[in-house]
């Protein structure tokens, strides 16, 4: 069996993680799971913004695909910290891209829904990105960049990223579960709509991807599109907690740093086509989120089914 190496970036963040557990199921990838900090047990250390050691890390392992699920992801920083979410989230993307095309690996590399203005929604792959927050603008660079750079590249936009790993940042999965098991009441907005996407599902995405040597952009996402506050009653439901704790709100009644589209739902066709996935509901996703954190003993669950 010929055995393919694969660096994976950002591998202890959600998306990092799940790709890691993905990838190690499967006998004939060798990894080399990378993260930002140096001396973790397991992990090389690689700063994606350290153009030389970019280039020493993917020279000296030879992979034949480079995931980079590394990313500067605080949307209402980015605002404020703009040279280092720019610096992250293209320049560097810049120098995997130089580095893939050099030693001849592929690219897969990971961008958002926050490209579009959230006009319109049901954004397609030839719909116009016209990015309203500076995390937006960053990450379309980032992606123009992947374009230019390498020919064999897939840019996988994906939105709402949820799921339960150990020693992440809080999504709003893990936020909205937090929250309501202390007995906080929480806000959420319901004029924001998008499809919540369970980061396991992505990673099994990204691996297809590679095992089709599929090139070029997708749209992977969770299939229902819905507010902020239907998903936070969702989640109160599969995890048996109290809903009537949700109070719906609108944006406007949020003083974030950051602009967010109202609408940035996807149509995910070409995924489904090309990829051949079949994103399972909401309600089957938090179901297995759950699961997993029952397994690591990770919440008092309410209701024990
Ligand atoms: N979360 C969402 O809702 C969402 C939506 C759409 C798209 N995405 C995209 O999905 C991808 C994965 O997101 P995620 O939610 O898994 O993010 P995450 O949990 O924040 O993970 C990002 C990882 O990147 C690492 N990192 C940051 N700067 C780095 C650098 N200079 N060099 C190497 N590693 C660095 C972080 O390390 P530290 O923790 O040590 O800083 C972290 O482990 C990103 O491309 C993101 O833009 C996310």
């Amino acid at each position: 069996m010929t055995e393919k190496r694969v660096i994976i970036t950002g591998a202890r963040g959600l998306l990092g993680q799940k790709i890691v557990e993905v990838f190690k199921r499967e006998s004939e990838y060798e990894l080399m799971p990378c993260v930002l900090e140096d001396g973790v047990e397991g992990y090389f250390s690689l700063d994606i913004t350290d153009h030389h050691k970019v280039m020493d890390a993917v020279s000296s392992f030879k992979p034949s695909v480079i995931v980079n699920a590394a990313a500067y992801t605080d949307v209402d920083n980015a605002e404020v910290e703009k040279e280092l979410a720019y610096k992250v989230n293209a320049t560097a993307v810049g120098y995997l891209a130089e580095a893939a095309n050099v030693f001849n690996a592929k690219l897969v590399h990971i961008s958002t829904d926050y490209v579009f203005d959230g006009q319109k929604g049901n954004y397609s792959e030839e719909s116009k990105p016209e990015p309203i927050n500076y995390y937006g603008k960053s990450k379309l660079a980032g992606e123009n960049l992947v374009r230019a750079k390498v020919q064999d590249y897939a840019i996988l936009r994906t939105q709402v990223l949820y799921g339960f790993a150990s020693d992440v940042k809080k999504n709003f999965a893990l936020w909205v579960i937090d929250k309501l098991s202390k007995g906080e009441n929480i806000r959420v907005v319901d004029d924001q709509i998008g499809n919540p996407t369970l980061a396991d599902e992505l990673a099994f995405a990204i691996l297809k991807v590679c095992q089709r040597k599929s090139v070029g952009l997708y749209h992977v996402s969770g299939f229902e599109t819905i507010s902020r506050y239907e998903f936070a009653n969702r989640i109160a439901e599969e995890f048996g907690l109290d809903y009537s704790s949700i109070k719906a709100i609108k944006s406007d009644e949020l003083s974030q740093h950051a602009r967010r589209p109202k609408d940035s739902s996807f149509i995910c066709l070409k995924a489904q086509a090309e990829l051949g996935i079949n994103m399972p509901s909401v309600k089957d996703s938090l179901s297995l989120m759950k699961q997993q954190m029952k397994r690591a003993g990770a919440v008092e669950l309410q209701n024990k089914n």
